[in-house]
């Protein structure tokens, strides 16, 4: 999608509270379990950004019946199996979309095409295709198992596997295959990676046994799973909560309240390392939301240090680096940040589009194979790029912010596709104080 462009500038403070949207995994969760299941799921807090409803709509195509009643209010009308769709499967810019419908379809005897935008196309899928080939799962593809693709599913056997890369979504993946496995299925997790599919498939009614075996998670289905509709309460997404609360820590005199983040510790390093940089971050009001620790995060305006982030903390902040870098070009200091390979085959290379923006907006950056050092001076950078996004929604938001800090504004050039993440980010910094016009 090309839009114009949109700019942020320095300005005043930013002051206020506002709600997180909706957690893009545990929507799109909600769309494909619900559909899976047999009888009614309702759904409050669902994000409805672009990527949640290209899932949505993958379940209309697979079968089940979705209507939305009101904001974030969802039902579904689960048939306790998916039937074989009429149609080529898009699934526009999700990664997590395509992935686990590809592991919920392989489970049932039909045959699916799936497609999605340029940058989904380019994707690795060998990472779900080859667990899913070795339950008994077909497919038909371009080179290396980019999409398009079509898969032919049913008949699968039960395995144990151990995930070669720290992924929660070819864990989830070969989780959703597994409850149609004969035997069931075993995940070995190396690295514990977001949990979200282990919880809520116990949500929606099913057994899930997970061991921790000397530091590794083994996470077990048992054949014969069946999964019954449920109620489900999104929580706030740490992930685009993150964004305002950065903007909070960089611009003087700011204080931003973020409501209702989801506080699950497999999803929270970006704020445990902020604090370690010196941020002024409260968390407050901590309550128990749909199985998930929720609380407030409030922000002040905070002086940075730069700091090494752990490599193993990686899986829990994996989304976050782009604005943890923001925030590091205005710490004093090095901040170190490497294990972070996987940035490389996000929505696009992570590593690369951050480096180069801020290098764009005159910050000291030194890129590595496997990750990159940010070097700030403790003052804001210059700013002044315009950045190139390659279509990644948090490409764009990440130097959005920059801009309101930094000596001069920053341009990003395809703005439209925050919306598959963060409906309303603009709005919602308006809100705050935030100056974003069009570039
Ligand atoms: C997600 C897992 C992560 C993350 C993505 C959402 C999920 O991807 O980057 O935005 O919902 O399971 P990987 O599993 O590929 O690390």
């Amino acid at each position: 999608m090309t839009a114009a462009g949109l700019k942020s500038g320095p300005g005043g403070a930013l002051r206020g509270t506002v709600r997180a949207p909706g957690d893009k995994s545990i929507s799109h969760r909600s769309m494909i379990l619900g559909a899976l299941a047999t009888g009614t799921t309702t759904v409050e807090g669902l994000l409805e950004g672009d990527d949640v409803l290209a899932t949505a709509r993958a379940m209309q195509a697979f079968g089940a019946r979705i209507e939305r009643e009101g904001v974030g209010r969802w039902r579904i009308e689960g048939q306790g199996g998916f039937s074989e769709p009429t149609d080529v499967i898009d699934c526009g810019n999700a990664g997590t979309g395509v992935r686990l419908i590809m592991g919920a379809a392989a489970g049932f005897a039909l045959c699916a095409t799936f497609t999605g935008d340029s940058s989904l196309r380019g994707r690795p899928m060998g990472r779900v295709l080859d667990p899913l080939a070795r339950m008994g799962t077909t497919w038909l593809g371009r080179d290396k198992g980019r999409l398009p693709l079509t898969l032919k599913g049913g008949n699968l056997r039960g395995m144990s596997y151990r995930l070669p890369m720290a992924s929660a979504q070819v864990k989830s993946a070969v989780l959703l295959a597994g409850l149609h496995a004969e035997g069931g299925v075993e995940v070995i997790e190396p690295e514990a990676t977001r949990d979200h599919t282990e919880r809520m498939l116990r949500g929606f009614g099913a057994e899930v046994i997970v061991e921790d075996k000397d530091g590794v998670r083994h996470i077990r289905l048992p054949e014969g799973q069946k999964l019954s509709g449920t109620h489900v309460a999104v929580p706030g997404d740490p992930s685009s909560a993150a964004f305002p609360l950065v903007a909070g820590l960089i611009v003087p005199g700011s204080e931003v309240t973020v409501e209702g983040v989801m506080l699950n510790e497999l999803r929270t390093g970006l704020f445990t390392t902020l604090q370690e940089m010196g941020a002024d971050l409260v968390i407050s009001n901590v309550r128990m939301a749909s199985g998930e620790e929720v609380g407030d995060i409030t922000a002040r305006h905070s002086a940075l240090k730069g700091v090494v982030v752990p490599p193993e903390r990686a899986p829990s902040m994996i989304d976050e680096y782009p604005i943890l870098a923001i925030a590091a070009a205005f710490a004093e200091g090095e901040t170190v940040m490497r294990g972070v390979g996987e940035m490389r085959v996000k929505e696009s290379d992570r590593i690369s589009l951050t480096a180069n923006g801020l290098i764009a907006c005159g910050v000291q950056v030194v890129e590595e194979p496997e990750g990159f050092i940010v070097t700030g001076t403790g003052q804001p950078p210059r700013g002044g790029g315009t950045v190139t996004t390659h279509g990644d929604h948090r490409i764009a938001m990440s130097h959005l912010i920059l801009g309101m800090a930094a000596q001069q504004g920053v341009a990003v050039d395809e703005p439209g596709m925050i919306a598959t993440s963060f409906p309303g980010f603009a709005d919602l910094m308006r809100g705050l104080g935030a100056d974003l016009s069009a570039a």
